[in-house]
Order: structure tokens, then sequence, then C-alpha cells
């Protein structure tokens, strides 16, 4: 008699779970679509797609956070150089070291540079003032820097970049030793995707590789009308919808999940209590996502949504706050004529 298949044959066991850590993007997708309510982490929006749809809505009429910072520094950045120059003189003034030693020049260092496209104005005002100038992009993304060095290489030749790969939000800076002043740009309100707390870390772990009379210079959006701020994250042109869909594409094609993109709506409202404008993307209909390669099933409801950013909005006694606590004395602020956006030079105590 032919032996029949016994049902051990038939049984296909479970694919076992993955033993090997999983990439950073699977990661997040995992924590953040299996949490309740779900999010997923700004962060992901930046690849090289989301990246560009980022610059095209620095363009938007609508968005006014970077044309506004854009024009504060064109009004005003050899007063900022030379504000954090004079912090440091005093600062340093009758120390051993500085009258032991010629004071070195300022080096420029930036936090999550990108393509440091607005900082071009700052360094010209630092050639301006010293010459040559040492300028250190930091970035998690080396597409970004590599972009940066290139524009400031062909537009300032006076200056030296020396760019650093790092993630000034997860990891201990670490920022080569400098004998002169130190200027940090932490500048675009990037500093709003943090909750407090998370501000406030991110500025103490910079504070610690800073030495007393070094600078910060804190670009923050303003609270302002409602209506203003719920247009700059919801353009005419939908340019901010496709950079929101965008985490869902890319979560698509880099870890194998199905999301329907025409199966999710862009949302974005001014949270008031919480001072923030918040982006989610909205299920428009029951519906159940998978991701085989997290052995996920992701279900939604209809209306529930996936918050994917958070954009604090600054009161100028916050700001303030914020920066003492981090370790730092405001110094000096610089506004636009709506008081839409500040940019604050603080100096480390
Ligand atoms: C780059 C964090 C400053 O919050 O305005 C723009 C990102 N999101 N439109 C911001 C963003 C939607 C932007 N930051």
């Amino acid at each position: 008699m032919a032996a029949q298949p016994t049902a051990d044959l038939n049984f296909i066991p479970e694919v076992a779970a993955p033993s090997v850590p999983l990439g950073p993007v699977a990661e997040a997708a995992r924590q953040g679509l299996t949490a309740s309510p779900k999010y997923l982490p700004a962060w992901l929006f930046y690849d090289a797609n989301g990246s560009r749809l980022f610059e095209r809505i620095t363009e938007l009429p609508e968005y006014y956070l970077t044309r506004t910072e854009r024009a504060i520094f064109a009004g005003y950045a050899d007063g900022i150089f030379a504000a954090a120059s004079a912090a440091y003189q005093q600062a340093t003034e009758g120390t051993v070291s500085s009258s032991a030693e010629m004071p070195g020049k300022l080096r420029v260092v930036e936090l999550g540079a990108g393509t440091a496209t607005k900082t071009g104005i700052l360094l010209a005002a630092a050639v301006r003032a010293q010459g040559e100038t040492e300028y250190l992009p930091i970035d998690v993304s080396p597409e970004a820097l590599q972009e940066a060095c290139a524009t400031l290489e062909r537009t300032l030749n006076s200056v030296a970049v020396r760019p650093q790969v790092a993630n000034y939000v997860t990891d201990t800076l670490n920022l080569r030793p400098h004998t002169g002043p130190t200027l940090a740009l932490y500048i675009g309100s990037s500093i709003g995707n943090f909750s407090p707390d998370e501000a406030e870390s991110i500025l103490r772990n910079l504070r610690a590789q800073l030495r007393p009379g070094d600078s910060l210079l804190l670009g923050t959006d303003l609270v302002k009308d409602r209506a203003v701020l719920e247009a700059a994250y919801c353009d005419a042109a939908m340019v901010t919808e496709a950079f929101n869909l965008n985490v869902l594409r890319r979560l698509n094609r880099e870890i194998g999940a199905s999301f329907d993109l025409a199966a999710f709506r862009h949302v974005a409202h001014f949270n008031a209590a919480k001072s923030r404008i918040e982006m989610h993307l909205k299920s428009v209909c029951r519906q159940t996502v998978r991701i085989p390669s997290l052995h996920l099933s992701v279900s939604f409801e209809q209306g529930e949504t996936i918050h994917t950013e958070n954009s604090y909005k600054f009161t100028a006694a916050f700001i303030t706050g914020l920066l003492q606590a981090s370790g730092f004395a405001p110094a000096k602020t610089w506004t636009d004529e709506k008081n839409w956006f500040a940019v604050t030079l603080a100096t480390a105590v």
C-alpha cells in the first residue's frame, strides 16, 4: 500500500520571527503602527523624494517660515555675527587662556543642516568679518551634506566645510576641539518637531559640547493666527499632502507594506492647547493593511488617523524658559515686522 502523506508533512510552520534586528525604518513602522493612537516619526518623511517635496514646500506662498527666516538673516547677519563674537569676548575677558593665546576665529556648527540653503547668508557675514571660516554641518543624511558641501564650496570659497554624519537626537554630539568661539545654528524651526522635553534634551546635549561664551542661534516659528498656521500646512497646490502621503509610499517601497495611498487623506490642524500643528493621515474607510515583512496586519477604522508630525509654535516666554533650562542665557532676538518668526541668540553659561 502506498504511504499516505502524514498530517505532519502538510503542516507548514509559521515563519519564525526574524532574529536579525529590524532596520530603523521597519522598527519605526512596527512601533508606531502597533501603538494606540497610531503614529509615525517625522524623520521618516525625508527620503530622497520627501526631501525634494520639502524643498518645494519651502517655496509655497502659504509656507512663510523659510522665506521669513531667510529675510531676517539677510537683514541682520552682520549683527548676529557681531553679537556672537562680543558674547565670547565678554565671557573670556581676563581669563588666563585668552591672554595666553591668540583668540581663534569663530567657527559655525549647524544641527540638522540638511542642504544648508539659508546658512550661506550667515557664513557670508562670518567671512566678511573674519575671512576664512570653518563650517561643520551635522546631519543624518549623507546625501544632504554632500549637496551642502557642493553648493557652499562653489559660492563661498573662504569657507572650509567639514561635514559630520550624526543623529543629534539619539546620539551624544561629539564636536572636534576648537580654540576660538563656536556659533551653533539650530534654525528653520527644526526644534519644533520635538516635544518640550525632547527639545530641552537636544539643547542640553549641544550645551555639553560648548564652552561658556559660545553661542546658539535658534530659529523658531511663533504662535499666530490659526488660519495662517493651518494654511501653511494645508496648501492649495497640495504639496504638503504629497509630502505627508510620501511616508506611506516609503513604507511600501522600503519594507514591502501595501498602503493604498488613495485610501488616506492629509489632515493638518492647530492644537492650541499643545501649541502645535498636528499632521495626520486619515483612513477614508475601514481597512486592513498588510506588512508581510513585519508579520503584521494593521487595521483601521473609518476616520482613524496615523499621527505623522508635530510642529510646535513658540512664544517668547517659552523660548526663554527652554534656553535657560538647557544652560543658555538669551542675549538678543531678531524678528520680522509681523512677528511671525524669531531668531534668538543665546550664550552658553
Ligand atoms: C522642517 C520641521 C520645520 O514643521 O514646518 C513642513 C516640516 N512639515 N510642512 C515644519 C514641515 C510640513 C517643517 N520643519
